[in-house]
């Protein structure tokens, strides 16, 4: 038995473990046992405990508590936290995800007491260093002993940061495993696509009719702290509304409610709130939101996760960011990248607005992805080299 800690803390993070918590149980449950830890990274219900009932992920057996605060702060707090469960646990592995400061915190804490990291969603990279997640995802991925990554494009990002994509076993963090995985998101996609459209309330509460609303979500930082920007979605937002009488969902992660008042000005603030096609609702479970999704028109978004879920779903994305990790999608057709700039995110919408994605190319992998990366870990654990 594989004894593995899960590091998570963020809600995307939540969501990418349910694949690799349900296979486990499911299929891996002699060979893995499985700790949660939980950062606290994020806390609201609705950004944490909603996932872990919904999708059934077993209740964290830690929670760290560590909240908000810089980015210095919480990563030194959750290193603090995450120190004391390693050495209380003496796990053999430790699972990290995707790219956030809870990424960053168990990477670092894990590979300086010489337990092999396990990176999901390995290799991705914006080629943007003011992201914060750049800086998290790379230092996370040299930190690594298997590298699962999810696309092509994050196995060729490995090999052209000096990773031999070929390592043979014995592997360690200077011979790391690289494997081209598929993606998890994809697998729960497939998994509760249909568990969720069984309730469609949120459909039926908005008073919502498939295709004839778009779904927006706005969260990353260079967005919402800077006022031009910010400025700049919501106007294209807000005109896209009421010039096509669309109604546009918005559940609005609360680092952009908390500032929407302060960083949007006095007049669009007022044109937002009083524009009767837009609604900004606080943020939602995932099945509600994979339901929104499915049934949305088009998707504007400047997250990872959302991105993915739009081409999963064949829904255009207008991605408002400047660059993407997800450049197959981009490639497709079926998103484009408009940074946060009015006009451009407007051309974009009006480019899909009677074009209806049919057949996508197969990005992602075959849905079983988890049952993938679990039985590598297992294939591969005892050729570890130890130290
Ligand atoms: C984090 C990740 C980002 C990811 C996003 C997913 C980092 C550096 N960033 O960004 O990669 O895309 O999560 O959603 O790790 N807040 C609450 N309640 C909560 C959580 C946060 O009110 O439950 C507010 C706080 O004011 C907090 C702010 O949101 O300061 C930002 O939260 P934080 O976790 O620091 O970063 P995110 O923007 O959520
Ligand atoms: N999500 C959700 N409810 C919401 C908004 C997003 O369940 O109100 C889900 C979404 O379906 C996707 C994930 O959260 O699975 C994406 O996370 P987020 O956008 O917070 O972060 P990112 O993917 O950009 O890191």
């Amino acid at each position: 038995m594989i004894k593995a800690i899960t590091i998570i803390g963020a809600r995307p993070q939540i969501i990418k473990a349910a694949a690799i918590s349900r296979s486990i149980r499911n299929s891996f449950k002699n060979e893995l046992q499985e700790i949660i830890v939980h950062t606290g990274q994020h806390y609201d219900k609705n950004m944490s405990e909603v996932f872990f009932s919904e999708m059934e992920i077993p209740s964290p057996h830690y929670n760290l508590n560590v909240g908000s605060s810089s980015h210095a702060m919480q990563t030194a707090l959750m290193m603090q936290k995450i120190e004391d469960v390693l050495i209380k646990e003496k796990p053999e592995i430790v699972i990290l995800y995707g790219d956030t400061n809870s990424t960053l915190a168990g990477s670092v804490t894990a590979v300086k007491m010489h337990i092999p990291v396990i990176h999901i969603e390995a290799g991705l990279r914006s080629f943007n260093k003011s992201m914060p997640e750049e800086i998290n995802r790379i230092v996370c991925d040299h930190n690594s002993t298997m590298l699962f990554s999810p696309t092509i494009t994050g196995v060729n990002n490995l090999k052209k940061e000096g990773i031999n994509i070929n390592n043979k076993p014995p592997f360690s963090i200077d011979n790391p495993g690289v494997f081209h995985c598929g993606d998890v998101m994809f697998d729960n996609a497939v998994y509760y696509a249909d568990k969720a459209e069984t309730k469609k309330s949120i459909l039926k509460k908005m008073n919502l009719e498939k295709d004839k609303f778009l779904l927006a979500t706005i969260h990353r930082d260079n967005n919402t702290d800077d006022p031009l920007r910010l400025n700049s979605i919501f106007s294209a937002i807000n005109k896209i509304s009421s010039e096509n009488k669309l109604n546009v969902i918005i559940p609005l992660h609360p680092r952009t409610s908390k500032i929407l008042k302060s960083n949007l000005s006095n007049i669009l603030y007022n044109a937002v709130k009083n524009n009767s096609f837009v609604s900004i609702i606080p943020p939602v479970s995932f099945f509600d939101m994979i339901t929104l999704e499915k049934n949305s028109k088009t998707i504007l978004t400047d997250s990872g996760g959302v991105q993915k879920e739009a081409y999963f779903y064949k829904k255009p994305c207008i991605i408002m960011r400047s660059e993407t990790e997800w450049v197959e999608i981009v490639e497709s057709g079926a998103a484009i990248v408009c940074d946060a700039d009015e006009e451009k995110i407007i051309r974009a919408f009006k480019h899909f607005k009677n074009i209806e994605l049919k057949s996508l190319p197969s990005i992602f992998g075959d849905g079983k992805s988890a049952d993938f990366i679990c039985r590598t870990i297992v294939e591969n654990f005892n050729k570890f080299k130890k130290r």
